[in-house]
This record gives C-alpha cells, structure tokens and sequence, in this order.
C-alpha cells in the first residue's frame, strides 16, 4: 500500500533522484512512500482513497515541465488537493547567480499547479544537474551557453550536482510532519 506517493516526470534522470531521496525521508519518518513515474503504467493504478499525502516533481525544458506531468496533474488534481501535497519544480535556474533567473523559476514552478487545476500545500523550486556527460553535442554547447548566462560551471568534461539535498530533505520533512497532524487531528 502506498500512502505518499512521490510522482515525478524526468528526462535526464535528476527529478527521480531528488523523488527517491523524498521516499526515504518519508519512509524514515514512518510514513509508506513509493516513488512512481507520471508516465508509467503505476501511475494510473493508484489507490487514492489510501493516500495520505503526495508529491509530484518534474524539471524544466526550455521554459516549459514535461507534458507527461501536466496530463497526469490535470487528470489527478481533486485527488491531489485533497491531501497535504507539494510540488517541486527542479532546473538550472534555480541554481542561478542572477537573481532574475532564479525568480523566473519560482514564478514557473508556482504556475505549473494552478494552471492544471492542483492547489499544492507547498510549491518548491529546486536545483538540478548539469549532466554535460549525457547530452549530444548540440544540447552541450546549447546548455553551456545557457550556464555561461548563468554563472554555473562550463567545463562539459564532467557533470555538476547542483541539487541542495538538505532543502529535498527539509521539504520532505516538513511534508511528513503535516501529514502527521492532519491525521492526529481527524
Ligand atoms: C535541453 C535542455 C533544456 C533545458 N532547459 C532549461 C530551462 O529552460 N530552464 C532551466 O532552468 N533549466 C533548463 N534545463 C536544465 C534542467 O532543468 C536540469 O538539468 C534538470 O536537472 C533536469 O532534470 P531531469 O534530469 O529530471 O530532467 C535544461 C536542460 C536541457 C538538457
């Protein structure tokens, strides 16, 4: 039985880990957690009337979340508002030296929901990854100029973590405490 679902759409791979280290937390904390892709076959088998809490997670590509995460909000927004939930937004922006930059993606992240009818608990901009390693010639040169913008490094030899894990961490924490409560009040 899964009574926090941790849902999350990704292309590169960063907004799985970041779902991962929030199912841990949650589980540390004793709550049920499982970490489910908005674009698998899980997805659409949940049982909501089990679900205590919920999250969903997705990153940003060229201004824009993954489809998948948008299809699975809107069909999934009633369920999702009902219980304590959050939203977490993770991109290369939010890591960014240039405040603008980083206020572009809060403005994004906090968007996403109410545009797919999801009134979240919390709504969280988190920093991704630099993965230079991954990407094909044309993405590397086109993110490096993008990082160039932004402060973040450029040597494309090797990848960056830029994920501040101690926020996943509080987020996760501070969700699981309110879960908590509404339960020792209803
Ligand atoms: C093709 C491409 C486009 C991107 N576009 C943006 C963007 O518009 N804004 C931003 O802040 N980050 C952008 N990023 C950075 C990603 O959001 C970041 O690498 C994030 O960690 C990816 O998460 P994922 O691995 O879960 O997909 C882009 C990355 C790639 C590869």
């Amino acid at each position: 039985m899964c009574q926090v679902p941790v849902f999350f759409a990704t292309s590169e791979g960063q907004t799985r880990r970041i779902a991962q280290r929030i199912a841990t937390v949650l589980h540390d904390l004793g709550l049920e957690a499982c970490v489910i892709d908005v674009a698998g076959p899980h997805a659409s088998h949940i049982d909501w009337g089990h679900v205590r809490g919920a999250f969903v997670g997705a990153s940003l590509h060229i201004g824009k979340h993954q489809k998948a995460a948008e299809r699975f909000v809107k069909a999934h927004a009633v369920d999702l508002t009902s219980v304590p939930s959050a939203f977490f937004s993770v991109s290369l922006s939010a890591a960014s030296k240039n405040p603008n930059e980083v206020e572009a993606a809060e403005k994004l992240a906090k968007a996403f929901p109410s545009a797919c009818g999801w009134m979240p608990t919390r709504i969280v901009s988190v920093a991704g990854r630099l993965a230079y390693r991954e990407y094909g010639f044309f993405i590397r040169w086109v993110i490096k100029r993008i990082a160039q913008k932004e402060g973040a490094p450029t040597d494309t030899s090797r990848d960056y973590e830029l994920t501040n894990w101690e926020e996943v961490n509080a987020l996760a924490r501070d969700m699981a405490r309110r879960i908590h409560a509404r339960a020792a009040v209803a």
